[in-house]
């Protein structure tokens, strides 16, 4: 198993290239199933999780071709083979349930393995169920699988209102009512910025869609869609952890293909903490203002509010600010298990159930710590960059699931990082 060696360096300056967004191109791969035609997806990002996708798409009689060294994704899914998405793949990414709309919209059936919990939180699927059920759909739960059959072959548009905001289950239900009959108003839907770009993608395919970036979806099913070629928009997580590296390190980073809109509390949050974030021609440069980082209390929300993918790396920034911050998380239940890590590093930090007090020290001090998911894995090298001395982070197969080279990218910047394969 891989680890990461980063050893503390102090000021980083360079321009780093940001990716398109993982979690944009998990949800606008499954869009192929939609059509007979070929759906092209560029500016994919080279990442694990992708090919863990490849390879389900793949299961089901897609054809993916990986070119440009994976920058580019050439999908077409001229028949669907098999219906069936095998626990062995879905238990791998929880993304993998965002095939069940498409295939039961397309085919009027589909069996997918329940996803099951994840170290963040139990993370069920309900919401998913109940906007396909409130499109006609009769499911049945049986042997961890989800039957799900569309009386007649055709989903039937609905109104549905979310009871509470799910990024996926709000696009699992956009790309269904795509093919349903007559029109769905999706309620409470999620707006972050990877729903817009897949409203973007699905238009283009011939998709009827209004209302994208806004909190009500509705959407003219239409008899088939068309095959279209598309950018997945950039990774607005990737983006504001290496906006932190100048926070954390001092220097100065432009972050490449960097968006404001993208990272608005984000960046209202830094610049409360003396973080000076300005646009570019090129994306978003970033460095502290004067010296030292102050604290402040950050809340995690849907968007457009402070995301809860950046919330184990901006309590990796607090953990050297001056004073007390107090981190809530909101969206899900069991995510500061970077906390007990963190403090081995010498960071105070005291965990009462979603709420974390984090009171900066002077320094951090290199240590041999654990990465236990995708968003922590990364905080533990923002810290390891700031920290004295050497850290040693393992288990980084989470890393890979959601940043591509991370080590060439903060190498150009002067880091010293390396990875090392046991
Ligand atoms: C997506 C992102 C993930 C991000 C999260 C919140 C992808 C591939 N993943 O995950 O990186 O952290 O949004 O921004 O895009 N919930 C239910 N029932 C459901 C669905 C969700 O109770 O049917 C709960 C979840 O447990 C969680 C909350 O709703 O507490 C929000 O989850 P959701 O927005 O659905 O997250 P994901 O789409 O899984």
């Amino acid at each position: 198993m891989d680890s990461i060696v980063v050893t503390g360096n102090g000021a980083l300056t360079g321009a780093i290239p940001i990716a398109g967004a993982k979690n944009a191109c998990l949800t606008l791969m499954p869009a192929t199933l939609l059509s007979e035609e070929p759906l092209t997806l560029t500016n994919a990002p080279r990442l694990s999780d992708i090919a863990t996708m490849t390879q389900l798409l793949r299961s089901l009689g897609a054809e993916v071709a990986s070119l440009q060294d994976g920058l580019v994704l050439a999908m077409s899914s001229h028949d669907i083979s098999n219906h069936t998405a095998d626990y062995d793949i879905v238990r791998k990414m929880r993304a993998s349930i965002l095939v069940l709309g498409p295939m039961l919209a397309r085919d009027g059936h589909a069996v997918v393995s329940l996803p099951g919990g994840c170290a963040i939180g139990a993370r069920p699927v309900d919401l998913h169920l109940r906007a396909l059920e409130a499109m006609g759909a009769t499911l049945d739960l049986r042997d961890g699988y989800i039957h799900a059959k569309a009386p007649g072959g055709r989903l039937k548009g609905a109104v549905f209102e979310f009871p509470f905001v799910s990024v996926g289950a709000t696009e699992n239900a956009l790309m269904a009512a795509t093919l349903a009959k007559g029109t769905t108003v999706l309620k409470n839907a999620a707006r972050e910025p990877e729903i817009a770009d897949l409203a973007r993608c699905l238009r283009k395919m011939g998709a009827q869609i209004e209302g994208e970036g806004t909190s009500t979806l509705t959407i003219q099913g239409v008899d088939r869609l068309n095959g279209a070629t598309h950018p997945v928009v950039t990774d607005r997580i990737e983006l504001g952890t290496y906006m932190l590296v100048p926070a954390i390190c001092g220097g100065e980073i432009e972050c490449l293909g960097g968006r404001m809109d993208l990272v608005g509390a984000f960046a209202e949050k830094l610049d409360e903490a003396g973080v000076s974030v300005t646009e570019t021609e090129r994306g978003l440069k970033v460095s502290r203002k004067n010296g030292q980082v102050r604290a402040v209390n950050v809340t995690t929300e849907p968007f457009p509010g402070f995301p809860t993918d950046l919330q184990a790396q901006m309590m990796a920034l607090l953990c050297t600010a001056s004073g007390t911050s107090v981190l809530e998380e909101k969206i899900f239940e069991n995510r500061f298990m970077h906390a007990p890590e963190l403090i081995r590093m010498g960071a105070r930090i005291d965990v009462h159930g979603g709420t974390a007090r984090v009171t900066g020290v002077d320094k951090l001090r290199g240590a041999r710590v654990m990465a236990t998911d995708l968003r922590a894995s990364v905080s533990l090298i923002l810290a390891g960059l700031a920290a004295e001395g050497e850290t040693v982070v393992s288990r980084v197969y989470h890393l890979d699931r959601g940043y591509e080279r991370v080590e060439e990218k903060l190498r150009a910047c002067g880091a010293q990082i390396e990875r090392i394969s046991a």
